[in-house]
C-alpha cells in the first residue's frame, strides 16, 4: 500500500499526543498501528488479513470526497439548527438477510420518518443510514459461555458468524471482502432507489397514510398527516410538479458506520485528488463508538487525519475533560459539520449528565452537531434473557435530550436509532404493544434489539411532536 503522508489536520509541529498516527507533524493513514487498538479482532492467521487488505485497497472507493464535502455541509446547517438528522438502520447488517427488498424497506421507512420530521420541523432533515458498512461489532466481552464452552464473541458478520459454534466465531478476514462487496451492492440499491422516483414525496406520503389509517398507534397522528396531504395537494394546485422537481422527486441519502475495523478503514482511505485530503470512502460518515474513543488510542488517531463527516459516541463514563479533548483532536480546525457526538446516555442520565456537557462544548466554542442516540443507554436483559429495550425510554431519552437543549441554548441537531421495517418483537412497548412475553415471536436482530417499522413511524411521529414544541 503506497502511503503518501501529508501535513496533518491534528498538529503540524509534532507535538502531537498522538505520536504514531502523527510522526513530525505528519499524518498517515496507517499511523494508527503504532498505537494502542481496541476491539480489534485475533485474527487467525495475520498474512491472510494483510492479503485480502492489499486486495481491499486496490478495490474501487465506495463513496467519494465530493459527496463527504457535501455531508459535512448538511451537518454544518444541522449544527446551526437550520437542518434536523436523522440517523438510522440497523444495529449490525447481516449477510444471511441481505437482498433488494431487505435494503429497500429499510429506507422505506426513514423517508417516511424523514417527511414526517421535516413537515413538523418546518427543516429539511439529512437522512443517514446505519447501513452499506455496518458489519462490524465492539463487545464488553471478548468470550462468552454458551452450554458450557467458551466461545469468542460475536463482533458482526465483517468478522465472524452469530452461530454459537467454535467455527462459527472464528474470525475470517475473508469476510472484509464480503463486507466491502454487499456495501458496494447495497450502495448501488441505495443510489437507484433515491434517484429513481422511490423517495418521490407523495409516493412516501401514501405510504404513511397507510400507517395512520390502519393502526392504532397511527390512528393519533391523523391531523398530521392530513396537514402534510394538504400541503401536497396545495403544492399541485400551485403547478408543482414532484417529477419535474428534483428535490420533490428524489432524496438525498448519505451512508455510515462504526469505523471498528482499523484496517479494513485504511484499506478504503484514499487521497482525494481535488483538495489532496484523505478521505475514508467506506462511507460518507464514519462514527468512533463508545468503546474505542480513547484520547490516545488507533481510533481517535486514524480519523483525526480523514476528512469525512464524523462521529463520536459520547456514553454516561465521559468527562468534559474527554469530550472536549476529542473536539479538539477530531476538529481543531472548528469546521462546521466536520464532528457529531452522538450521546447515549440513558433516560435517566441524560437529565443530569448532558446539560454540563452541552455547557462546556458551546463555552469552548466548537459547533458540534448534537445527536441523541437514546438506544445504546436503554438496553437491559428481559426475564427470558433477550436484550431489550422500552419504547417509553427511548422517548423519554429524547425529550430529555431536547429539554437539555432548551436550557441551555443549544441546538438538538437530530437522532440517531436502530430500525427495522420488518414486524420483529424486539423493542418493547409502543402503541399496539410488545409484551415481554411476546419478546421471543420475531427476535431476529443478531446484534441490539431494534425499534419495528411501525414503532420507528411511532418515534417520528413523537419527536415530530417535540419538534413543534421546540419551535
Ligand atoms: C452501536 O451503535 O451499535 C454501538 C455499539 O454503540 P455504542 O458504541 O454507543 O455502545
Ligand atoms: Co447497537
Amino acid at each position: 500500500m503506497s502511503d503518501q503522508p501529508r501535513e496533518s489536520q491534528l498538529a503540524t509541529d509534532g507535538s502531537s499526543s498522538h505520536p504514531g498516527a502523527v510522526t513530525s507533524g505528519v499524518w498517515t493513514r496507517s499511523g494508527w498501528r503504532d498505537l494502542p487498538v481496541v476491539q480489534q479482532p485475533d485474527w487467525p492467521d495475520d498474512g491472510a488479513f494483510e492479503r485480502v487488505l492489499k486486495q481491499i485497497s486496490s478495490s474501487p472507493p465506495l463513496v467519494f470526497a465530493g459527496e463527504c464535502r457535501d455531508l459535512t455541509a448538511e451537518l454544518a446547517l444541522v449544527a446551526k439548527g437550520e437542518a434536523f438528522l436523522l440517523q438510522a438502520g440497523d444495529c449490525a447488517e447481516s449477510f444471511e438477510t441481505f437482498n433488494a427488498e431487505s435494503v429497500r424497506e429499510r429506507l422505506r421507512v426513514i423517508l417516511q420518518m424523514a417527511v414526517v420530521l421535516t413537515y413538523s420541523s418546518g427543516l429539511p432533515t439529512v437522512k443517514i443510514g446505519r447501513i452499506a458498512g455496518q458489519f462490524a461489532k465492539p463487545r464488553s466481552a471478548p468470550t462468552e459461555l454458551v452450554d458450557g464452552i467458551e466461545l469468542a464473541s460475536f463482533r458482526g458478520h465483517m468478522v465472524n458468524d452469530v452461530g454459537t459454534s467454535l467455527a462459527a466465531r472464528a474470525p475470517d478476514p475473508h469476510r472484509l471482502l464480503r463486507a466491502y462487496h454487499q456495501s458496494s451492492a447495497t450502495l448501488n440499491l441505495l443510489r437507484s432507489f433515491t434517484k429513481g422516483g422511490f423517495a418521490d414525496l407523495n409516493r412516501v406520503h401514501s405510504w404513511t397514510q397507510e400507517f395512520v389509517s390502519q393502526s392504532a398507534e397511527g390512528a393519533r397522528y391523523e391531523r398530521i398527516a392530513d396537514e402534510i396531504d394538504r400541503a401536497l395537494r396545495f403544492m399541485k394546485a400551485c403547478g408543482v410538479d414532484p417529477r419535474s422537481q428534483p428535490s420533490l422527486h428524489e432524496a438525498d441519502f448519505y451512508t455510515s458506520h462504526e469505523a471498528l475495523i482499523l484496517g479494513y478503514e485504511e484499506a478504503l482511505t484514499r487521497e482525494d485528488a481535488l483538495t489532496g485530503d484523505w478521505y475514508d470512502s467506506s462511507a460518507h460518515m464514519v462514527w468512533i463508538g463508545e468503546r474505542t474513543r480513547q484520547l490516545d488510542g488507533a481510533h481517535v488517531a486514524f480519523f483525526a487525519g480523514i476528512s469525512n463527516p464524523v462521529g463520536v459516541k459520547v456514553g454516561p463514563s465521559a468527562t468534559i475533560d474527554e469530550v472536549l479533548g476529542l473536539c479538539e483532536a477530531l476538529n481543531p480546525g472548528r469546521i462546521p459539520g466536520r464532528l457529531t457526538l452522538i450521546t447515549r446516555l440513558g433516560s435517566k442520565a441524560v437529565v443530569s449528565a448532558l446539560p454540563p456537557l452541552l455547557r462546556a462544548v458551546r463555552d469552548a466554542g466548537h459547533p458540534v452537531v448534537w445527536a441523541c442516540d437514546p438506544m445504546h443507554g436503554n438496553t437491559f436483559s428481559a426475564a427470558n434473557g433477550r436484550k431489550t429495550r422500552r419504547f417509553d425510554d427511548i422517548l423519554a431519552e429524547i425529550a430529555g435530550f431536547f429539554a437539555a437543549h432548551r436550557s441551555e441554548g443549544t441546538v438538538p441537531g437530530g437522532v440517531h436509532v436502530e430500525l427495522t421495517s420488518d414486524d420483529v418483537t424486539e423493542c418493547l412497548g409502543g402503541s399496539r404493544a410488545v409484551l415481554e412475553s411476546g419478546l421471543g415471536d420475531r427476535y431476529e436482530t443478531i446484534c441490539d434489539p431494534r425499534l419495528n417499522g411501525r414503532q420507528s413511524l411511532d418515534l417520528a411521529f413523537r419527536v415530530a411532536e417535540l419538534l413543534r414544541h421546540e419551535g
